[in-house]
């Protein structure tokens, strides 16, 4: 396995939409366990493979609490089939817009369909921190970030944060 570079905030490739993924071949799974470790190490509860400059639909998840467990999700070509009506606020942060954090507003319960690590078809249902964690993620993959859901205020003040940052650092 390997710890791979995540992109960040104003990269533009953040902003493509990922392309299925045919089958789950070992390539998708190394990029999924380079993916997972990646994640563990930074550390996160997700990450997509877009964040890692691969444009695939390809997420990985796991939202265990430290000293628990961990419960690793591999997710191909995840497709929200249903959301709930009510909504959510939870506070989302991201690890390509690192130390941002703010209350996004989403459905509070959503059902995945996706192919699992063995490319077996699977469907999760979901509420709390994991559906707010796979909409994050499915949003990744279409080049969705979640300051897009904010005000446009605070996106246009965080984007502008990290612009001068990456500018900084290209003149150091
Ligand atoms: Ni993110």
């Amino acid at each position: 396995m390997a710890l791979l570079p995540i992109i960040e905030l104003p990269d533009p490739r953040l902003r493509l939409v990922s392309q299925p993924v045919a089958s789950i071949d070992a390539e998708i799974r190394r990029l999924m366990d380079d993916m997972l470790e990646t994640m563990y190490d930074a550390p996160g509860i997700g990450l997509a493979a877009i964040q890692v400059a691969v444009a695939k639909r390809v997420a990985v998840i796991d939202v265990a609490r430290e000293g628990d467990a961990p419960t690793p999700l591999c997710l191909a070509n995840p497709e929200i089939v249903w959301a709930s009506d009510e909504c959510a606020a939870y506070q989302e942060g991201c690890l390509s817009i690192p130390e941002y954090y703010e209350d996004v507003e989403r459905p509070e319960r959503v059902r995945v369909r996706y192919l699992d690590r063995d490319g077996k078809m699977q469907e999760l249902e979901a509420d709390g921190l994991l559906a707010t964690c796979l909409q994050h993620e499915i949003d990744h993959l279409n080049g969705v970030l979640f300051i897009d859901h904010i005000s446009r205020l605070k996106r246009e003040r965080v984007i502008k944060k990290f612009a001068k940052s990456a500018r900084l650092r290209s003149e150091a």
